[in-house]
């Protein structure tokens, strides 16, 4: 199976410390639930420009918020990961988990990662389900034609005069989620809108008290 080896616990003789305080008691020193909320979608579909304009709004109102996003990401931790599938799936795997411990310090965390595969997105839900933190899966939806007309950073065209190979949405797969918890097409609302719907869910689920 794709990304198993490095996936597998190698270490053997280590044993789980337990902390003295829970994470109920950070929440409410927060007064904020932790969460991931995970956008998935294609390069240039808008997952960047939401995230960042979500995180601006839950600190205007005092939450607690921190973004993980793709480019960023493979310049630090993940800088010795491309794009085969192997790698992405590495790629979101580590990402997972490091949501998750954002999460479970209490942090609403946002994550914008192409995430192509279904099984590579629902094994970080799996990750969060198991630890009891809320996983939020977010569509971020617009049309190829579209991302591919907006291209801000000109990586289309140059996937279409093949200087890249195995661009998600030209040679490379996108799997778009079956069930997620929002769907927002960007090509039909603002970012104010799409802000707007991620924070009635927020509230909705009731994350942004403790
Ligand atoms: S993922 O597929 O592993 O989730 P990730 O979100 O980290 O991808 O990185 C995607 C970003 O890397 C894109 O927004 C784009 O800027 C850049 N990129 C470079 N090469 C590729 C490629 N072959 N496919 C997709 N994105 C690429």
């Amino acid at each position: 199976m794709r990304g198993t080896s490095m996936a597998e616990q190698k270490a053997t003789n280590i044993h789980w410390h337990e902390g003295n305080v829970t994470r109920e008691e950070r929440q409410k020193n927060l007064g904020q639930r932790g969460a991931t909320i995970w956008m998935t979608g294609l390069s240039g579909s808008g997952k960047s420009t939401v995230a960042v304009a979500l995180e601006q709004v839950l600190l205007q109102r005092g939450k607690h918020a921190y973004r993980l996003d793709g480019d960023n990401i493979r310049h630090g931790l993940n800088k010795n990961l491309g794009f085969s599938a192997e790698d992405r799936t590495e790629n979101i795997r580590r990402i997972g988990e490091v949501a998750k411990l954002f999460a479970d310090a209490g942090m609403l965390t946002i994550t914008s990662f192409i995430s192509p595969y279904v099984a590579d997105r629902d094994l970080v839900r799996k990750i969060h389900d198991e630890a009891k933190l809320p996983f939020l899966e977010v569509f971020v939806d617009c049309p190829i034609e579209e991302a591919e007309k907006r291209d801000p950073k000109g990586l289309y065209k140059k996937a279409r005069a093949g200087q890249i190979k195995g661009f998600t949405g030209i040679d490379d797969p996108y799997e778009p989620p079956k069930k997620p918890e929002l769907h927002l097409r960007t090509d039909q609302l603002s970012v104010a809108e799409s802000v707007q719907k991620l924070l009635d869910l927020l509230e909705a689920r009731g994350l942004l008290r403790a």
